[in-house]
């Protein structure tokens, strides 16, 4: 049989693919714990808290640049924070360890902890405001869509070229005020508007998952949302544009600081996420995505989906832990 040579960085990633889900799986059960219990706050920090724990396990010299806030708001997992044990490649980290946190405090559908991991200094440093998004699935030619062109044109020209009528077309976009206009455009071509009341990483991701029923992503969102949603689309395919929405001065300077020249700036995929990247989520509660964390008397069983965007991998692992379980550990 013919050797295969590993190039050293491959290895690194292919051994991190698996270890990023011991990350998002910490996390997931740790708020899931406190799922339903209308604690917003502890449910997040339950999941900051063991996915930083799990982070610094890793054999990476990584840093947070898309994490819980800034140093002074945010005590861990802040923008800029180094983790894991330093002895290992460069990589940049965007983090969200629980993606819906209202959703895990009542308990509905959707909530995710999720991680993105790139070479260092390839993805977006995205401060924590709204962007502008869109996002199609995979298998269309460029320039299907575009986030300056009206919402009508966006949906007839999706229509074209799947080559169905408008009518079978579905956008999801966030149960928003703020949003109205864009659903009676969708609407006015015909099309159907499938609503969240949060959780849009998941929702970009569900354009590229036949089984969802959904083709286009519209709205503002999350910025840091933005970014992890754009490193699935890069391991999955896909296309999406987003813009920052820098509407104050005091917002204005820390994206410059940020290193954000064109707060105008359209961004793509690539932009985003500049060279290869690794992406996993674990479903806290279930939802069209992802199965959510279930508590047995000697087990718990997590769901997560990891991508890597080098050979577009996907995979589903469905864990069972026990010793979690016995010691009730988080
Ligand atoms: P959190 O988990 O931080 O609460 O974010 C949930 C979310 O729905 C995101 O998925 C989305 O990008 C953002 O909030 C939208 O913000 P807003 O609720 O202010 O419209």
């Amino acid at each position: 049989m013919p050797s295969i040579t590993v190039q050293p960085d491959l290895l690194i990633e292919r051994i991190l693919t698996l270890e990023i889900v011991r990350v998002t799986e910490r996390a997931a059960v740790s708020s899931a714990r406190l799922r339903g219990h209308g604690k917003d706050k502890a449910s997040d920090q339950a999941a900051v808290d063991a996915m930083r724990r799990e982070l610094n396990k890793l054999p990476i010299d990584g840093t947070v640049v898309i994490g819980e806030g800034e140093i002074d708001e945010a005590p861990m997992l802040f923008i800029g924070e180094k983790v894991g044990t330093k002895q290992g490649p460069k990589v940049d980290i965007a983090v969200d360890p629980l993606e819906g946190t209202v959703l895990c405090a009542k308990n509905m559908p959707g909530a995710i902890a999720t991680i993105a991991m790139a070479n260092g200094g390839t993805l977006l440093h995205a401060p924590d405001c709204y962007m502008n998004k869109i996002a199609i699935g995979p298998g269309y030619p460029k320039g299907t869509v575009d986030l300056d062109a009206p919402t009508e044109e966006n949906i007839l020209s999706l229509a074209k070229a799947k080559g169905v009528k408008p009518s079978e077309i579905t956008a999801i976009l966030l149960d928003r005020p703020r949003h109205a206009d864009m659903i009676a455009a969708v609407r006015k071509t015909g099309a159907a508007v499938s609503l969240i009341s949060d959780g849009d990483v998941a929702g970009v991701i569900h354009c590229a998952e036949v089984k969802t029923g959904i083709d286009i992503y519209l709205g503002i969102g999350g910025a840091p949302e933005g970014v992890l949603a754009a490193a699935a689309l890069r391991c999955i395919g896909g296309q999406m544009q987003t813009r920052l929405i820098i509407d104050t001065e005091e917002l204005r300077e820390r994206t410059l600081k940020m290193g954000i020249k064109d707060p105008k700036k359209k961004y793509t995929i690539e932009d985003m996420v500049r060279g290869d990247c690794l992406f996993a989520a674990t479903g806290v509660t279930s939802g069209a995505m992802l199965d959510g964390v279930k508590f047995g008397k000697d087990v718990i069983e997590t769901d997560t989906v990891v991508m890597r965007s080098v050979t577009g991998t996907v995979r589903r692992v469905r864990a069972e832990h026990r010793e979690l379980a016995k010691f009730h550990l988080d």
